[in-house]
């Protein structure tokens, strides 16, 4: 499968991470992520995960994540969103193309655990000092052996990748299959009670959650922040 879709960066994410990642237990755990705004493997890392691998389709995540890494370690908390907006047109000088920002200041701060405070700020660019915690490849979830052999971690975060099924998949394939087939790889590379993000729905209505098995649906506050709607996660446990 050759894809060449998605090349670009997220200034900031577009989801309330901390909405499902604050309950997961990140300490100590190995992480994989896709990357767009890096704001998953920040979030992870702040929440005291042990080591972050973004895995991503899109070639300049390496690049945006040598400079938004350093602009987190040379500014304050506080001048960080202004600090990653303005270099916008700089990152489109060269060759990273940029998303348009979805969300103000006092949003993204409050969508990301890593922005809550001072504390929270310090613990990631604690964590941003040491050589291995972050590592970047460039890869597609659909392939994920390619990039990663059989290495295994604890979290798997998808984002809202699985909303653009139609875009991977075969033309006579349905969404149900692609899944189908792919599943068993991606469980492969979770460790025991490992935890894979599988989807994230936005505006999703709250329904009853999935009582048995390994699924389970986490309702938490819309990233609009806006009325009674809440944002949903789909989530699998890998029980053996
Ligand atoms: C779909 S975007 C959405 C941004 C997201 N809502 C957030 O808040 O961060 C997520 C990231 O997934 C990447 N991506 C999309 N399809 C992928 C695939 N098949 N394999 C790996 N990464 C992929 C994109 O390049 C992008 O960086």
């Amino acid at each position: 499968m050759s894809k060449n879709a998605y090349q670009e960066v997220y200034p900031f994410t577009t989801e309330n991470i901390q909405g499902y990642m604050k309950d997961l237990d990140m300490k100590d755990k190995e992480v994989l992520t896709v990357g767009s705004s890096l704001d998953q493997a920040y979030n992870a890392l702040a929440l005291g995960a042990k080591k972050v691998k973004v895995l991503d389709i899109n070639k300049n995540t390496k690049r945006f994540c040598e400079l938004k890494s350093n602009l987190i370690l040379t500014h304050k908390r506080k001048e960080l969103y202004a600090a990653v907006m303005c270099r916008k047109s700089l990152m489109e000088d060269r060759g990273i193309i940029c998303s348009n920002e979805r969300f103000d200041v006092e949003r993204v701060e409050s969508l990301n655990y890593y922005m809550q405070n001072e504390e929270t700020y310090r613990k990631l660019r604690q964590r941003l000092r040491e050589q291995e915690a972050l590592t970047v490849v460039e890869g597609n979830i659909f392939e994920m052996d390619k990039t990663i052999g059989d290495e295994k971690f604890d979290r798997i975060f998808f984002s809202n990748v699985l909303q653009m099924l139609d875009y991977f998949k075969d033309k006579n394939e349905s969404a149900y299959d692609m899944l189908e087939k792919h599943f068993p790889n991606w469980k492969s590379h979770l460790n025991s009670e490992g935890i894979l993000q599988l989807f994230y729905l936005y505006s999703f209505r709250r329904t009853t959650p999935v009582e048995e098995g390994s699924l389970d649906i986490a309702f938490f506050e819309s990233c609009t922040g806006v009325g009674a709607t809440t944002d949903a996660a789909v989530l699998y446990t890998k029980r053996r």
